[in-house]
């Protein structure tokens, strides 16, 4: 079997999907229409050609303007829906979305509208497409604690429907442990958490994650190849980090494809998993992750299993759906 058939057909697990970065500009021009919104941009073309980024938050930009879209139930079901489509082609078995309730509620929109709609959206994907899909609620952390304290009890009606919580947003000027308690309070209430840490950060940030957060797994973490204690200390630990290749790209961590760390973080032994961040900003889904990310860095066979193997593994799945996906 040619190697791109066996990236595109394995089973795989989708870990760092920000489910308003599937926010294709077409559909935000459907839903700005549908609710009488208006967006600064003439067309879709228009819009596309805005994406051009120089780092992350010349990107947060645009996609907290896209958002401005969603407003009702049925928007949040639409935008998780078109994704589950995307995933199912791309043989995603396992779907963990990191979405951002503060970006709604903060323009007027229900915790509820947002909620329900995405976790209907996911048992659809279940019932119809057989993806096991839930939810992680992401904190906005350019926002300060206090807000998202306030959040965490604002989604407590659905604490059923979430199973984590994650930090998002501006990463520089924001370290970890500024969300200390609130990381807390999630663990005594059973929520699972992770965070942003090492996207455009220092390692310090990922060391902070780790020590005071106590995530589960670190998005991006890529930065940590400049800190060989911490690296030790990520392969020892078996830390999953999940990475972004294209979004990395994108967002000038890295100049190339051919520059990127993945392949070293996997020599050293890492659990490093393939995700796509936010694929309608950042010119694909999981499998055009895997593939550019394998043709760039000449990855084999091998190296193909060992990521998807890892990106189930690291999943928040049962034990019993891990062995049925292995
Ligand atoms: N929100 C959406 N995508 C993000 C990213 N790559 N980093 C931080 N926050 C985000
Ligand atoms: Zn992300």
């Amino acid at each position: 079997q040619r190697l791109p058939t066996l990236l595109k057909r394995m089973p795989k697990a989708e870990l760092h999907i920000h489910i308003e970065g599937s926010l294709e500009p077409e559909l935000i021009f459907a839903l700005a229409k549908r609710n009488g919104v208006t967006l600064p941009y003439a067309d879709v073309e228009a819009l596309r050609s805005a994406y051009a980024f120089t780092n992350l938050q010349s990107f947060l930009d645009l996609y907290y303007a896209g958002a401005s879209v969603l407003l009702h139930e049925q928007d949040f079901y639409d935008m998780a829906w078109a994704y589950f489509e995307k995933a199912a082609a791309d043989h995603v078995v396992r779907a963990e979305l990191f979405f951002d309730p503060q970006t709604h509620t903060a323009r007027g929109v229900a915790m509820g509208a947002v909620i329900e709609g995405l976790q209907r959206a996911c048992r659809d994907a279940q019932s119809q497409l057989g993806i096991s899909a839930d939810l992680i609620l992401c904190f906005l952390r350019h926002l300060s604690e206090d807000d998202a304290l306030a959040t965490l009890e604002e989604a407590m009606p659905w604490r059923d429907q979430f199973i984590g919580v994650g930090l998002d947003s501006s990463e520089v000027g924001h370290p970890p442990e500024k969300f200390a308690r609130v990381f807390a309070r999630a663990r005594e209430l059973g929520l699972h958490v992770v965070a942003h840490a090492g996207e455009e950060g220092p390692p310090a940030y990922i060391w902070s994650a780790l020590d005071v957060l106590k995530v589960e797994r670190i998005d991006h973490g890529v930065q940590a190849i400049h800190d060989a204690a911490l690296m030790k200390r990520l392969a020892d630990s078996q830390m999953p980090l999940t990475v972004c290749p294209l979004s990395n790209l994108k967002l000038c961590v890295f100049k190339s494809l051919t520059d990127h760390n993945l392949g070293q973080m996997l020599d050293a032994g890492l659990c490093v998993t393939i995700n796509s961040d936010d694929p309608a900003y950042f010119g694909g889904y999981l499998n055009d992750n895997y593939l550019q990310t394998f043709a760039a860095l000449h990855l084999n066979a091998q190296q193909a299993y060992r990521l998807a193997a890892n990106s189930i593994e690291a999943s928040f799945a049962t034990d019993e759906q891990k062995h049925h996906w292995m």
